[in-house]
């Protein structure tokens, strides 16, 4: 972590704490996430909560202070998104950003209209007097701006602090720790944002850094630990890194009393279902039950092309499968009653479905097979719900899990049936298989892996006429999906040098029997999803 400029003494709280941190509302920004990650960075907990969110759920969270998340709106707009006012008389410091600030402003008495010009992208703050929240910055600083309103009157106490050539960026009431920021210094092109936040967390709001990765982990276990004591658990592996981060720390506080299982739905990557249960029973000492099911899947997906319909049977099976071997759990269980369901459930999906009832509502479409059996009566043991998937791989690294896992991308749990477009049938699984693994062998010679988001082929339900040798064939087409995103809510297809292409056409054709064409995808997320069903 950076220092400010300033000597700053942070004090280190002893224990690790969700609490006494800094609450983000949100407004609806883009950029709302960004704001707790980097906070968080600094090792001070924070957590967002919708704008709507009544006094007495943000002072649940004990927070030592607020920051007011910018968002799309106009302070005028009929709908605007509003917190209840009463969060400025909590007695916490409070960092409007943004549309934050034009909030603060407005709220208080303050005028903000319309920019003659609007601003977006880069500009240049000058800072107008000396306040606590640039304290050891320069006098000017290139900083990230995305608005259309600005404040035109400051409410009474305030004044500004920092101005742009085109309008007020900067305003504080010292005296109620106000304060406001026209710019986003939560975001990369901002210079030395993190440390305005810093200032921000520190110097006026007095955090201590309570939030660090071994306090994280030695504070979970025991947690589970007291509340998981004398009962059983049991946990659906995917062979991810969210599901076995969960795992492992579970596993450390329960030991065998989790039962992990992980079932082969016939869907998987080649060799994968193989790799994955040995990595983690050899590797990862876990108490986990493989289960083949993937004849009873397959026999479901028979004749089926829709792919909602594919998404649902395989769901439903997944349910079934899952219960079956829960029974023989309970079964088996010698008094010990099976009580908790474990979770890899991350702060992202907790967001996205309190944001639902704010203003930044997002489309949820895909949930987690391993999140499925809701009927079941269980107790859930989430422990990742306060991480970003970032801090999950950290977490994990920490854990000592071996990097194959920590790196790996995303896999959807349905799995290879929504890249095999029209009937899922062995056959067809087999040359899916065989074109997977050619994109992720290249894509990982290449050095790709890790820089995009997901690397993998798609078999389409369509053939074409080509030539191979002296005779002409009839087969298959494949197409090639490599995608970069920070969160696969947007993604873009990446730009390949063409030799990587090249060779994973060309091994394609040569080493997947039935496959004769090779496409690149080069569709970005919207308007197309990164998985084509
Ligand atoms: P789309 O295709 O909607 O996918 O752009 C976004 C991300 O979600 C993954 N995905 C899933 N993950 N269960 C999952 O656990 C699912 O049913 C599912 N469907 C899509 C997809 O791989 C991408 O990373």
């Amino acid at each position: 972590m950076k220092d400010g400029g300033a000597a700053v003494q942070r004090e280190r709280g002893g224990t690790v704490s969700t609490k006494r941190g800094i609450v983000v509302l949100d407004f609806g920004g883009q950029y709302t996430q960004l704001i707790a990650r980097r906070i968080r960075e600094q090792q001070v907990f924070s957590a967002i909560l919708p704008c709507t969110a009544s006094v007495e759920e943000i002072r649940a969270q004990e927070p030592v202070g607020i920051v007011l998340s910018g968002g799309p709106s106009s302070v005028y707009d009929k709908n605007a998104p509003v917190c209840d006012p009463k969060t400025l008389d909590l007695g916490v410091p409070v960092l409007g950003i943004c549309y934050g600030m034009q909030w603060l402003a407005h709220t208080l008495g303050g005028k903000v209209e319309p920019a003659g010009r609007r601003e977006y992208g880069p500009a240049q703050l000058e800072i107008a007097r000396e306040t606590k929240l640039f304290s050891g910055l320069p006098s000017s600083l290139k900083v990230w701006e995305s608005h259309g309103d600005h404040v035109v009157e400051l409410p009474a106490g305030f004044h500004i602090t920092g101005h742009t050539d085109n309008a007020v960026a900067a305003i504080e009431n010292p005296t109620r720790k106000f304060y406001g920021v026209e710019f986003h210094p939560e975001v990369n092109h901002t210079e030395r944002g993190s440390e305005i936040l810093g200032n921000f967390v520190f110097e006026i709001c007095g955090a201590k850094q309570n939030w660090s990765r071994a306090g994280f982990i030695a504070e979970t276990v025991e947690v589970i630990r007291k509340q998981a004591e004398g009962a059983r658990a049991i946990c659906a592996l995917s062979g991810g890194v969210d599901s076995t981060v969960a795992a492992v720390l579970v596993d450390r506080a329960m030991g065998d009393r989790l039962t992990n299982i992980f079932v082969d739905t016939g869907l998987l990557r080649r060799d994968e279902f193989h790799d994955t249960l040995e990595m983690l029973r050899d590797r990862l000492h876990l108490n986990v039950i493989g289960v083949d099911a993937s004849e009873r899947f397959l026999t479901k997906l028979r004749g089926i092309t829709d792919p909602e319909q594919k998404r649902k049977i395989i769901g439903n099976e997944f349910i079934s499968v899952f219960a079956e071997e829960e029974r023989k759990i309970v079964a088996t269980a010698k008094g010990l009653p099976v009580k908790f369901l474990v979770q890899g459930t991350l702060y992202p999906d907790v967001i996205e479905s309190i944001s639902v009832k704010g203003p930044s509502a997002v489309i949820k479409s895909h949930h987690n097979v391993g999140g499925l059996p809701e009927e079941m009566p269980f107790g859930l043991i989430e422990p990742l719900r306060d991480l970003f998937k970032d801090e999950v791989r950290q977490i994990g690294r920490e854990l000592g899990l071996p990097e194959e896992i920590l790196v790996k991308q995303p896999f959807p749990g349905p799995g290879l049936a929504v890249r095999l477009l029209g009937e899922v049938t062995p056959e067809r699984l087999e040359m899916l298989r065989g074109a997977d693994a050619v994109v992720v062998d290249e894509i990982r010679r290449a050095g790709l892996y890790e820089k995009t988001w997901q690397a993998f082929a798609v078999l389409l339900p369509v053939r074409s006429v080509g030539v191979m040798g002296d005779g002409r064939t009839y087969g298959n087409a494949v197409a090639v999906r490599v995608v970069e995103s920070l969160d696969a809510m947007t993604a873009d297809w990446a730009r390949l040098p063409m030799d990587v292409l090249e060779r994973i056409s060309v091994r394609i054709v040569n080493e997947v029997p039935g496959v004769n064409r090779v496409v690149y995808d080069i569709s970005s997320k919207p308007p197309s999803t990164i998985e084509w069903e």
